[in-house]
C-alpha cells in the first residue's frame, strides 16, 4: 500500500472543499485558533510514518486526553474502576447532566465529560503529585519530551467551566466523586489542556494499536484484554453521540477532541491523528471525520 500517495490525495481533495463547521469558542483560549489548520500523522505498527499539512503545530487535546487518563487508572486499579463508571454509550452530548440522575452518580462512561471526572478523582487519590505524575505518563507512553499542560488554556476553561463544576459537584453528592471537586476539575482541566501535535498523539496512541508496545522505560502498558476494552469503549463511546456515525463511516476506534484532533486506531497495524479546528454540530472535527472516512474506505483498512 502506498500510504503516503494516498494520504496525499485524501488531503488534496478535502483541502480543496469548503471547511465547514465552527471552531469551539465556549473555551475562550480556544476560539483564538486559526480554523484553517489541517494536520495528519499516520504512523503503522512497523513504524512506517507521514506527516502531511500542519501536523508539527502544537494544538489542545483536550477530550483526547481523556483516554490516557483511563489506560493509566486501568493500568492501577484495574477492572475494580468499572464499579465506579460504566461502558455503555451514553447517546448524549460529552458534557450532559441528564442520565446522572437516574444511573446515582454513575456515569455512562469514561470518555463523557463525568465519566472522565470519576477517572480524574481516582487518579487524584492515587498519584502523589497529581499534575507532574500525569504528565510523566503521558511523556513515557508517548516518548516525548516536549509536551506540557497549557496554563492559559485551562485558566480560560475554568473560567467559564459551569457546566464542568456542575458535574462533579452533582457527582460528588452521589459520593462517586472522593476528594474536593475544586481539586479534580483542577487536574481535569489541566489534563484537557496538554498540548500536541498529530506525532506525538499518533505516537501516544501506539499503546492501543501495537501488541508489542513498550514504553520508555520498557514497560508494557496494558495487557491484551485490557487493550481490548479500551479500543472496544472508544469505538462505542469515543464520538458522543456520534459514535455510531464514526464507526458506521470509518469503523475504527478513536477519540475526538474539542481542539478539532482525532486519533484513530487500526489495531496491528497503525495509529492516525487528523486535526482540523472546525467541528461539526455535534463537536468533533468537520474535517477529521471526512478524512478518516475517506482513509478507510481508500484503503479498505477498516476493523469491519
Ligand atoms: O470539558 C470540556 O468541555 C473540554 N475540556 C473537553 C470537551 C471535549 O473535548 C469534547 N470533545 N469533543
Amino acid at each position: 500500500m502506498n500510504y503516503k500517495a494516498v494520504l496525499k490525495n485524501i488531503y488534496q481533495t478535502i483541502i480543496a472543499e469548503e471547511n465547514e463547521g465552527k471552531v469551539a469558542t465556549y473555551i475562550p483560549e480556544l476560539a483564538k485558533v486559526n480554523s484553517e489548520n489541517f494536520g495528519v500523522h499516520f504512523l503503522s505498527v512497523d513504524t512506517e510514518e507521514h506527516g502531511i499539512g500542519d501536523w508539527q503545530k502544537k494544538f489542545s487535546i483536550q477530550s483526547i486526553s481523556k483516554v490516557i487518563s483511563l489506560s493509566l487508572a486501568y493500568k492501577i486499579f484495574g477492572d475494580t474502576i468499572w464499579e465506579r463508571v460504566g461502558v455503555e454509550p451514553s447517546g448524549t452530548a460529552f458534557n450532559s447532566l441528564v442520565q446522572l440522575e437516574s444511573d446515582h452518580g454513575i456515569p455512562r462512561n469514561p470518555f463523557i465529560n463525568a465519566g472522565a471526572m470519576v477517572i480524574c478523582d481516582m487518579l487524584v487519590t492515587h498519584l502523589k503529585n497529581p499534575k507532574a505524575d500525569f504528565l510523566a505518563y503521558v511523556k513515557e507512553i508517548c516518548n516525548c519530551d516536549q509536551i506540557q499542560y497549557s496554563e492559559t488554556v485551562a485558566r480560560s476553561e475554568a473560567s467559564i467551566g459551569y457546566r464542568n463544576k456542575a458535574l462533579c459537584n452533582y457527582i460528588k453528592s452521589f459520593g462517586n466523586i472522593k476528594n474536593d471537586p475544586k481539586d479534580v476539575l483542577d487536574f481535569y482541566f489541566n489534563m484537557c489542556s496538554i498540548e500536541m501535535n498529530c506525532k506525538e498523539l499518533s505516537k501516544t496512541f501506539m499503546f492501543l494499536a501495537n501488541s508489542n508496545f513498550k514504553t520508555s522505560k520498557g514497560e508494557k502498558l496494558l495487557n491484551t484484554s485490557k487493550t481490548k476494552r479500551v479500543n472496544a469503549i472508544m469505538q462505542t463511546c469515543g464520538f458522543y453521540d456520534e459514535s455510531g456515525e464514526f464507526s458506521f463511516k470509518v469503523g475504527l476506534p478513536g477519540k475526538s477532541g474539542v481542539g478539532g484532533g482525532i486519533v484513530a486506531v487500526h489495531p496491528d497495524r497503525y495509529c492516525i491523528t487528523v486535526w482540523s479546528p472546525k467541528l461539526n454540530e455535534k463537536g468533533n472535527s468537520y474535517r477529521g471525520m471526512k478524512f478518516l472516512e475517506a482513509f478507510t474506505t481508500v484503503t479498505e483498512l477498516s476493523i469491519f
